[in-house]
């Protein structure tokens, strides 16, 4: 829906329940009819809801961490995975009746084994990805402003140090200001020619031009993708690679994770209607 068709299907409503593909942007949140007084997302990132304009309005935002956690974090795995042995690649080749048979030298991937990780957040599904990349003998970098207590991954404050160290970077920040075009051009040339990019956060922390650029002229080797800016368009120069693994946004599209999301949405709202603590409220 378009936001005019958001406000007024809010006419009379108590909690406006959006997903990532409803952009609840300051101009929405004031136009909100009174009656609103909650916003109940359905997913975990909230990069598509004006926290601070809804906190304004002294309206809650809540989220669903954790359902999806092991969902997202097992995506993560699939795209290296993927990304790394050339999956994506093959399957297309064997499909059009393109497979000239077994060779030595056909379609050779990256090895996962003993390579370094580098994780950009070692938030909930960061560290879920950590614990299935140790499974397949990969050793953990991350990167935080600040050190986890009681993660034994190395730490780097330094995003620049740590993509000069690593083999495979998987990005697990919010969407933020911030974080938006943190993988540039310049970061991606600190990495090796084997390294494979995987992004199953949002579209845009990863610079979606320089990243296509950099996968053509294979100064890395491969990528991995589940989110886009502008979703669901996605960029055509990312199209027309071999070397990229695209997904459609299926992070946490298990049946399981979807029902769970579903719950922990409505435990938010059942809080907020029995004048509760909201559990999972982001905009404090
Ligand atoms: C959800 C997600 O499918 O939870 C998130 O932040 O990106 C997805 O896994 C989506 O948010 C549903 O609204």
């Amino acid at each position: 829906m378009e936001e005019p068709e958001i406000v007024a299907a809010c006419t009379g409503a108590d909690v406006l329940l959006p997903t990532v593909t409803d952009r609840i942007g300051a101009a929405l949140i004031a136009a909100l009819p009174a009656s609103v007084r909650l916003i109940a997302n359905f997913g975990v990132g909230v990069d598509h809801i004006d926290l601070a304009a809804a906190k304004t309005r002294n309206l809650p935002v809540t989220n669903t961490p954790d359902v999806l956690t092991d969902d997202t974090a097992d995506l993560a795995m699939a795209l290296i995975l993927a990304a790394a042995r050339r999956l994506g690649e093959g399957e297309r080749v064997l499909r059009a009746g393109r497979w000239p048979g077994w060779s030595p030298t056909f379609m050779v991937g990256t090895r996962v084994t003993g390579r370094r990780l580098g994780i950009v957040g070692m938030g909930r599904i960061g560290a879920a990805l950590a614990r299935r990349a140790r499974g397949f003998g990969m050793e953990i970098h991350y990167h935080n402003r600040r050190a986890v207590p009681g993660n034994d991954a190395r730490h780097w404050a330094d995003l620049d140090a740590m993509l000069r160290e690593i083999d495979v970077l998987s990005i697990h920040c919010p969407r933020t200001p911030e974080t938006v075009g943190l993988i540039s051009a310049a970061r991606l040339a600190l990495l090796p020619r084997h390294a494979v990019v995987v992004n199953t956060a949002r579209g845009g922390i990863v610079d979606e031009i320089a990243l296509a650029n950099a996968l053509k002229e294979h100064r890395i080797a491969a990528a991995g993708l589940d989110v886009y800016d502008g979703e669901p368009k996605v960029n055509p120069a990312l199209l027309a690679l071999e070397n990229v693994v695209l997904a459609p946004h299926l992070g946490s599209a298990t049946e399981a994770g979807r029902v769970a999301m579903g719950e922990r949405t409505i435990a938010n709202i059942e809080a907020f209607a029995a004048g509760r603590p909201l559990p999972d409220l982001v905009n404090t």
